[in-house]
């Protein structure tokens, strides 16, 4: 089995042959996936590393004494470590393993809620939040008779940091905030937000991460960012995990989301006492293979040039960017400076569906429809757009097929 934190690739096409999904056919068509916002594909190191789990050391974690339980514990333990370092927290307590993103929320807005939100308390939201970053503050607001305001957006998909201002009142307590929109590609400037808004007003941060870490470097501790959520799927690593980061004074003081094994120190019919950090918001048999498959995806990434990364997702974006231009009646969504490469776009009164569907049929994978984020096309009038997301494995050809898919489509359906 080749040695995944060894493994180095050196050129983007060394990168682009680890993914044997890359290499199937879709209709007779050699596969273009262009639908990573919504998941990426895995190299055979995340694979080879589940498979090695299940077949070699297959066992539970943390409550055995036996070779086997052992491993699975070092194991899925040290992953912790390795994302402790990949996103630079401070403590290893502060990384909780979760079963993804939307997961990671829930956990974040039920037990904040529980010890922070008051009645007539304000929680902020952006428009970009995808349904995931809405849904459990609008139950934690109603639970706890809070409210939520909104921090509407701009029409190239930015966001006006003067607005927010005017929004925060004495009665704020927390913004929930995308770091990178899944359907406008916006990158939002964390950083700033925190040190020049919230931390000046005492206002709690969570950053919906799923978008940004795999496309950036995320350091949690320079952002100043209080709660931090990510999932392993979008980052070449497998389904059902994802991390939760969060400050350990702050996580110290949120009561448990869930009850169960592993969150208890001791359980008696008088009462129960918790576990410490981590394992507090951990109850119940985690998803082992999953983490120690994310393990896996992280060293991986680790391996990776991100400078080199950045400009080649950068090229990819605007060599498709331009292509897109010159198509008539395409309309961009999306225009922030600061944007990631995610294309989301409508041509003339073409129904995004039905250029996916033929797109499809040509090989080609990409999403249409609202991309969860149902406000955003509320704001933009529409039923849902196209959106072409790339990730590091893709290149140029990559694009010319899309086109020249999409010339083909485009022909068919006008
Ligand atoms: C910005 C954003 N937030 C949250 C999610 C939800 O992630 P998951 O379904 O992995 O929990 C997604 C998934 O597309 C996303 O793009």
């Amino acid at each position: 089995m080749e040695n995944v934190a060894s493994y180095n690739p050196k050129t983007l096409l060394e990168l682009r042959n680890q993914f044997p999904n890359l290499n199937i056919k879709v209709n007779g068509y050699p596969l273009i996936y262009l639908d990573n916002g919504a998941t990426a594909q895995k190299p055979k190191s995340v694979i080879d590393t589940i498979d090695e789990y299940y077949k070699t050391y297959n066992s539970n974690v943390h409550r055995g004494v036996h070779f086997l339980s052992q491993k699975a514990t070092d194991r899925l333990e040290s992953v912790r470590k390795r994302t402790q370092a990949y996103i630079n927290a401070e403590n290893e307590e502060e990384i909780i393993f979760t079963k993804g993103t939307t997961d990671g929320i829930n956990l974040v807005a039920f037990s904040y809620a529980e010890r922070f939100l008051q009645e007539g308390d304000e929680i902020i939201l952006t428009r970009m939040e995808h349904h995931s970053n809405i849904v459990p503050w609008q139950m934690a607001c109603e639970r706890k008779g809070a409210k939520i305001r909104l921090w509407e957006m701009e029409e190239d998909g930015s966001l006006d940091l003067e607005k927010l201002e005017r929004l925060i009142s004495s009665k704020t307590r927390l913004l929930a905030i995308c770091h990178i929109s899944n359907a406008l590609g916006t990158i939002n400037p964390i950083k700033e937000i925190v040190e020049s808004i919230l931390k000046p007003n005492g206002i709690h941060i969570l950053v919906d991460g799923a978008q940004a870490v795999p496309h950036t470097r995320v350091n949690v501790q320079d952002l100043a960012a209080d709660f931090y959520v990510f999932s392993s799927h979008k980052i070449f690593g497998p389904t059902g995990v994802g991390v939760l980061y969060g400050k350990k004074d702050l996580l110290n003081e949120l009561p448990p989301y869930q009850g169960g094994g592993d969150m208890i120190k001791d359980v008696s019919f008088e009462g129960t006492t918790y576990n410490e950090l981590p394992h507090k918001f951990e109850a119940g048999t985690p998803n082992i293979a999953g983490i120690i498959g994310l393990g896996a995806a992280i060293d991986f990434m680790n391996s990776w040039d991100w400078e080199l990364i950045h400009q080649h997702e950068d090229d990819l974006l605007s060599y498709a960017t331009d292509q897109l231009k010159e198509i008539q009646g395409a309309k961009i969504y999306g225009e922030a400076k600061q944007k990631a490469s995610i294309l989301s776009f409508n041509i003339a009164d073409i129904h995004p569906y039905d250029i996916g569907s033929i797109l499809d049929q040509l090989g080609i994978a990409v999403r249409t429809g609202h991309h969860c984020t149902q406000p955003i096309m509320e704001y933009y009038k529409i039923p849902g757009t196209v959106r072409a997301s790339f990730a590091a494995y893709n290149n140029k050809e990559d694009v010319d097929r899309f086109f020249e898919a999409l010339h083909k489509s485009i022909k068919m359906l006008s």
